[in-house]
């Protein structure tokens, strides 16, 4: 089944973008994810057309009209698939997570709202039971690249798209660990030598050495998951 993603932007020019290079987009060329982009501005009724308005309250900016939003999100839940959950992209969201990641790749897809200005009239979010999403703690000029993201950490792990199976077990995450390092040809580059073990065709011994590399850098460089490593 084709893994369905519906973005409502104010820019549709910027998609698919990146998504439609590389094995993303010979995923999308495939038929095994889909990309529906709808204008938000499409929705907007006034002469001039604007999709957004000064805060209630005074203060800098402009936030999205709750009605436009509303109508775009509506017209996107119709068309989709049964229990495809609808995201607002925001740096107040809920940190996005690689077991997110794979359980929106999971389901049918996802509808994706992506907001410009100081945000989305917080009624929407509300009344649709909007769910937001943060891709890291930085702000984006708009929830547009944040999708971009999003839908490539998702359409990665569609199957068929990542050929060689078995990547996904191991990389960084999936253990709740970083990766450990990787190496290749030449065996001598610039005076630095591939670590022995890893020319020595022992695999148990490969395999000793990349969990305690990945123990170590989690360690030295992400303390908070070697905390929950540790735990779970
Ligand atoms: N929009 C702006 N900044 C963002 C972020 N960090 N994550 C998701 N959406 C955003």
């Amino acid at each position: 089944m084709t893994w369905r993603a519906a973005v409502l932007t104010l820019f549709p020019e910027m998609f698919p973008g990146p998504l439609g290079l590389s094995l993303a987009g010979k995923a999308l060329a495939d038929g095994l994810w889909s990309l529906e982009t709808t204008d938000i501005r499409d929705f907007a009724t006034g002469k001039h057309r604007s999709v957004d308005d000064t805060p209630a309250g005074g203060g800098a900016g402009m936030v999205m009209r709750a009605d436009i939003a509303a109508a775009a999100v509506d017209a996107a839940r119709v068309a989709a698939p049964e229990g495809t959950p609808t995201l607002y992209l925001s740096p107040r969201g809920t940190p996005l997570t690689q077991e997110r990641v794979q359980n929106l790749a999971e389901g049918p897809g996802v509808i994706l709202l992506c907001g410009r200005f100081e945000g989305v009239d917080q009624r929407v979010l509300d009344a649709r039971d909007i769910e937001e999403v943060s891709i890291g703690d930085y702000v984006l000029s708009g929830g547009d690249l944040a999708a971009l993201v999003l839908m490539d950490a998702c359409v990665r792990l569609l199957p068929g798209v990542v050929g060689n199976e078995g990547t996904h077990s191991e990389e960084s995450f999936a253990s709740g660990l970083l990766e450990y390092p990787h190496f290749t040809r030449p065996r001598e580059w610039e005076g630095r030598p591939i670590p022995d073990v890893l020319l020595s065709g022992d695999h148990e011994k490969i395999a000793k050495w990349r969990r305690e590399q990945a123990e170590a850098l989690t360690k030295a460089r992400r303390p908070d998951l070697w905390e929950k490593h540790r735990k779970d």
